[in-house]
């Protein structure tokens, strides 16, 4: 079976082809316009969207050597994300499903992050835990089988990706954050400056990041360093690699700890790191060490499969065309949808 997935709910345009389950394609154009804001910003979004759409399908399909006359399926994101991006994937998936005569199915991004995993060669075993960590969720989910999986906790306040993109913004140090602040990080000292972890209530499994955020702020104001982009001329380079290694350290601490206490609860012996976050150097290594030292597993995507992709879209389709689940054109583009499905 040949499967297109459609990926626009942010700032990546993305599509991909998959035979049988397995990517053969995954083209990615990232929106670079809004490092300028500081930001996404939704107009723009969908309007690049809609520039990009039809040569990221045109690159999959000559990347995948298929011409579309046999594509099998298109499947393409309802939500959650910026309607207006969504709406240009999930309208020209549709479209397009229409025209050729094939099925349409409508995909949960969340989902797609949740079992990107299996792009890889070497995948997890069920019942496993995915702890999705990305610029808009950061959330620990048991997935006890495919299209059956709980939530366990997630972020209160901001995801990890946000507070790695406002803590950079605080430093000048540009959009998206977290490779910058990864980046420069790997010089620092962790333990320079100690940013309070905030672990909540006790037994809890959700996160809160907006303390570490703030701590942050009101560290760079107590040295008289302001709080935006004119603190990149004051800082030396070593001050600032510290500052980022503390605050990675921060976030770090937090998103283990509780990783390794939902595993060891549950009893599960395979966890999967996935979304954007999930490229984060001091995270990769340290959830591995940790989960080294309980002999549990970690299996993290190449990159291009953490972050926003067509590839985990197509995926999650092709599990659902392969169930002969199919959604109608009918389907709307959700910006808040959790995980429980597919919104009709
Ligand atoms: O999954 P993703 O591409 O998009 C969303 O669904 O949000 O994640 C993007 C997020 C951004 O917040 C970006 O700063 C963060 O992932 N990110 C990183 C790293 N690479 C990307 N955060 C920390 N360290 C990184 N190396
Ligand atoms: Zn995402």
């Amino acid at each position: 079976m040949i499967v297109l997935g459609i990926e626009t709910s942010c700032d990546e345009t993305s599509a991909a082809l998959l035979v049988d389950g397995r990517a053969v394609s995954n083209v990615i154009s990232s929106q670079l316009i809004h490092s300028a804001y500081g930001g996404v910003v939704p107009e723009l979004a969908s309007r690049a969207h809609q520039r990009l759409i039809i040569q990221v399908v045109r690159e999959a399909l000559a990347g995948g050597g298929v011409k579309k006359e046999e594509i099998n399926g298109i499947a393409a994101t309802q939500g959650p994300g910026l309607v207006g991006a969504l709406l240009v994937g999930l309208s020209f998936g549709k479209a397009l499903a229409y025209g050729l005569g094939v099925p349409f199915t409508a995909i949960n991004h969340l989902e797609g992050h949740l079992y990107s995993v299996f792009l890889e060669e070497d995948v997890p075993a069920y019942p496993y835990l995915a702890l999705v960590v990305s610029g808009g969720h950061t959330m620990l989910v048991h997935v006890e089988a495919p299209f059956r999986h709980i939530v366990l906790g997630e972020t209160r306040d901001d995801a990890a990706g946000e507070a790695f993109d406002k803590v950079a913004k605080m430093l000048g140090l540009g959009y998206p954050g977290g490779p910058a602040i990864d980046r420069l990080g790997a010089e620092g000292d962790p333990g320079a400056v100690r940013f309070p972890r905030s672990f909540l209530e006790e037994g809890t499994l959700d996160f809160s990041f907006s303390g570490i955020k703030t701590s942050v702020l009101y560290y760079l104001r107590r040295e008289g360093l302001g709080e935006s982009g004119a603190a990149r001329t004051l800082l030396e380079r070593k001050k600032m690699a510290d500052i980022c290694a503390s605050f990675q350290a921060a976030i770090v601490d937090v998103l283990v700890a509780r990783t390794m206490s939902a595993a060891l609860r549950l009893g599960l012996a395979d966890i999967a790191l996935v979304g954007g976050v999930s490229a984060n150097s001091s995270l990769r290594r340290t959830l591995r060490d940790e989960a080294g030292k309980r002999a549990l597993r970690v299996f993290t995507p190449r990159s291009e499969y953490c972050m926003d992709n067509g590839a985990m879209i197509g995926y999650v389709g092709w599990m659902r065309l392969v169930r002969g689940l199919t959604s109608a054109y009918e389907t709307p583009a959700v910006a808040y949808l959790d995980l429980a499905g597919i919104a009709s």
